[in-house]
Formats: structure tokens, C-alpha cells, sequence
């Protein structure tokens, strides 16, 4: 694999992530180049050695072998298509072109085929999809899934730093009987639960709803799933719960199968003894990069159905891990620009993911 000059823009939740999981991948970095709209001028540490952030300007990208965006969708619309006509991958977080019929939306353990087909963008999933996702793909593969019903407890962190403070603010405004600040949501988040992420629209549902519908269809490539979820935003600080429900095509084995499938899928990891008070916790799956899946059992009320409950660390497997296995699966296939095509193996990019 060659060294890889690799670009990082905009340093918030996200950004920051995806500097110590780019630092702790095995990537071979040559240069880092921090891509910022404030504070330039500041030395970004990476590997040992200080990078100073820089402001985006015309040829900026040349030379870049992959840029990693989380700057909000605004910028990724202006930014991204300079940054892959100077001949950059991008890798982009925000919204602006997941459902672009030319950009692939790729959850390496999910989808890594996709990835090969870019033009020069790659979109990574909402954190919800992804985790979601992850579960259950070895499912649908075998028993194809019909229908997802799926509602969110989705952390503040997924709203970016200024939604952290607020929280932290509101909590200790609470504690000390103080008016609480009320900035980033349109209610107070603290003791409460929102059941409102993203604009709504006109058929009742907010944008993170559908996307979890349309980017599930259009990452397993099957129109045919229909995902009905309620997403709301909850106290926690780090990582996405969701209790998630499906209906299969296939009868479903017993649940003791269902956990050893699961068991060896890339990704997950099983945390499901309900006697004993283990199931996947918000607190305890902060930092750490696989998708937890728990309280698994058979909806009785169906004849083919599953209840589960997924939780994963949303600024990790949602954001900035997800899109550093999308660059480490591009330059290990040289999928780069100009690199040569590679005959793909999904099982063993799978294998290596895990
Ligand atoms: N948080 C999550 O769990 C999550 C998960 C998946 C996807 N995402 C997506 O990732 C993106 C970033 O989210 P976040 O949570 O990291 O938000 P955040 O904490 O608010 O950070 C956004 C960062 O982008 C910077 N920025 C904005 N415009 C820029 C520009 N033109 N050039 C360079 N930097 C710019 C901001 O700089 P300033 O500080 O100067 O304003 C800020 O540092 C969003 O599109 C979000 O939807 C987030």
C-alpha cells in the first residue's frame, strides 16, 4: 500500500474522532493536512509530529490522496466536488450526496463492493443506518427481512459539540436551580426525551426517519425493505440505542441460532443475558468500535419477527470509524484514484475489516 497524504476537514465531534482512529488505524500516513474555517494557524498533533490547520483554498487538495469530510452538508456540497476534481477521494459524513444515484453509501462489513464503483465521493451512512445496518445484514442474507420497525434513542453527541455543552450546561443549570439555556434544540434535552431529529416533512416523518428508510434500501441494494422508524433524541452523551424490530420473508431459527449468527457477523458483538442484567448499555460501548446487539428474542405477536436491542458508539462506527474503513478498504484495493481496478473478495474484506 502506498503512503497516503490524507486531508481532514472540519475538526468538531466528528473531525476530532477521525484524527485518533486515523491515528490508531494501520494506514501508512505520510502527511496529514487539517482543514479548518476558524483557528487556522493551530498545530494539530498526529503520530508525533505537529500538523498546523490550514483554511480551504483553490488547489488545496492537490496531492491528496483521500479527504476525509465532517463539515456539515453545506460545505461537503461546495467543497467536495473541488476536492475530488483536484483528484482526492473524498469520503464525506454529512448528507449532501448519500442518496446520489453516482456517489456509493458503504458500510464496509455491509456493502464494501459498492465502494469500488466511486467516482471521486464516497458517502458515509446517518449513524443510525449504520449501526442498524450492521446487525442486520446477516439476516436479510438469510432470511430476507420484510419490514424494520426501529425507534432511536439517539445521543446528543450526533448533533456535534455545541448540543454536548448544551447538555453539560443544562445539567448543571438543573443541579444549581438556574434557568436553563436552550440553543441547539427547541426544547430543553436535559431530563427529557425529543422525539424530533431533522426537519419533519410533509408526510409526518423527520429527515432522519427516512433517511434510515432510504439508506437501508440503498445499501443493501433491495428496494423491497420497508423501514418504518421514530427517531428521538435522548440525554446521553455518546453512542445511538435502538430497539429495532423485524419482520422476515424466511422463518427464523431459534434464538440460540439467531445469537451464533450474529455472533460471526464483522462488526457485531453479542451482549444478551437479561438475567444477569447484560445488555448492551450507551455507557458502555462509548470508544469502542463494534455494533453490541442484546435482549434478542422472538416477537410472539408475528409469525416470522425478532426483537433486538443495538447500540453503538455514534461518533465511532457512525461517523469517523465507519469512514476510516472506507479509506483503509480503498487503499488496500487501490480503489484510489487512478489505482487499478482489483477483482473483489467481499468475504475477505469482511475478514480483514473485523
Ligand atoms: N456527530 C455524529 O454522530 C455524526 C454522525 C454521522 C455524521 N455526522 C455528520 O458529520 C458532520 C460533522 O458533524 P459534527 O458532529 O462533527 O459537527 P460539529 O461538532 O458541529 O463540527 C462541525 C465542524 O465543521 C467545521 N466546518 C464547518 N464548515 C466548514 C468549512 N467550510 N470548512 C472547514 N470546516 C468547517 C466547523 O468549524 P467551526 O468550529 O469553525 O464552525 C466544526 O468544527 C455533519 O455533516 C454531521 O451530519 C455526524
Amino acid at each position: 500500500m502506498k503512503d497516503l497524504k490524507i486531508a481532514v476537514v472540519g475538526l468538531g465531534a466528528v473531525g476530532k474522532e477521525m484524527l485518533s482512529t486515523l491515528e490508531k488505524s494501520n494506514l501508512p500516513i505520510s502527511e496529514i493536512v487539517p482543514l479548518v474555517r476558524r483557528n487556522e494557524g493551530r498545530i494539530i498533533q498526529f503520530r508525533g509530529k505537529g500538523y498546523k490547520a490550514k483554511k480551504i483554498s483553490e488547489g488545496v487538495f492537490k496531492g491528496i490522496d483521500i479527504a476525509l469530510f465532517s463539515a456539515g452538508a453545506e460545505a461537503s456540497r461546495t467543497l467536495a466536488p473541488i476536492a475530488a476534481k483536484e483528484g482526492a477521494v473524498v469520503i464525506d459524513n454529512s448528507s449532501a450526496f448519500r442518496m446520489d444515484p453516482d456517489v456509493p453509501l458503504v458500510v464496509p462489513e455491509v456493502n464494501p463492493q459498492a465502494a469500488q464503483k466511486h467516482q471521486g465521493i464516497i458517502a458515509n451512512p446517518n449513524c443510525s443506518t449504520i449501526q442498524m445496518v450492521v446487525a442486520l445484514k446477516p439476516l436479510h442474507d438469510l432470511f430476507r427481512i420484510k419490514r424494520i420497525i426501529v425507534s432511536t434513542y439517539q445521543a446528543v453527541s450526533g448533533t456535534g459539540l455545541a448540543a454536548i455543552e448544551e447538555l453539560n450546561e443544562q445539567t448543571k443549570a438543573f443541579a444549581e436551580d438556574k434557568e436553563m439555556p436552550v440553543n441547539v434544540y427547541p426544547y430543553q434535552i436535559a431530563f427529557n426525551a425529543l422525539p424530533h431529529i431533522d426537519d419533519f416533512l410533509d408526510n409526518g416523518y423527520s429527515k432522519e426517519e427516512m433517511k434510515m428508510h432510504n439508506e437501508t434500501r440503498k445499501i443493501f441494494e433491495d428496494n423491497t425493505v420497508r423501514v418504518s422508524a421514530t427517531t428521538v433524541r435522548v440525554p446521553v452523551v455518546r453512542c445511538h440505542s435502538e430497539a429495532v424490530n423485524i419482520e422476515t420473508e424466511k422463518p427464523l431459527p431459534e434464538v440460540a441460532e439467531i445469537k451464533e449468527i450474529l455472533a460471526k457477523a464483522p462488526g457485531v458483538k453479542i451482549m444478551d443475558d437479561p438475567e444477569n442484567n447484560v445488555y448492551p448499555l450507551a455507557v458502555d460501548c462509548a470508544g469502542k468500535y463494534d455494533v453490541y446487539v442484546g435482549r434478542i428474542r422472538k416477537d410472539f405477536t408475528i409469525e416470522n419477527g425478532l426483537n433486538m436491542w443495538v447500540v453503538a458508539d455514534n461518533l465511532l462506527k457512525g461517523a469517523a470509524l465507519n469512514a476510516v474503513q472506507i479509506a483503509e478498504l480503498i487503499a488496500e484495493k487501490n480503489w484510489l484514484k487512478g489505482g487499478k481496478d482489483n477483482a473483489l473478495d467481499c468475504a475477505e474484506v469482511r475478514r480483514n475489516i473485523c
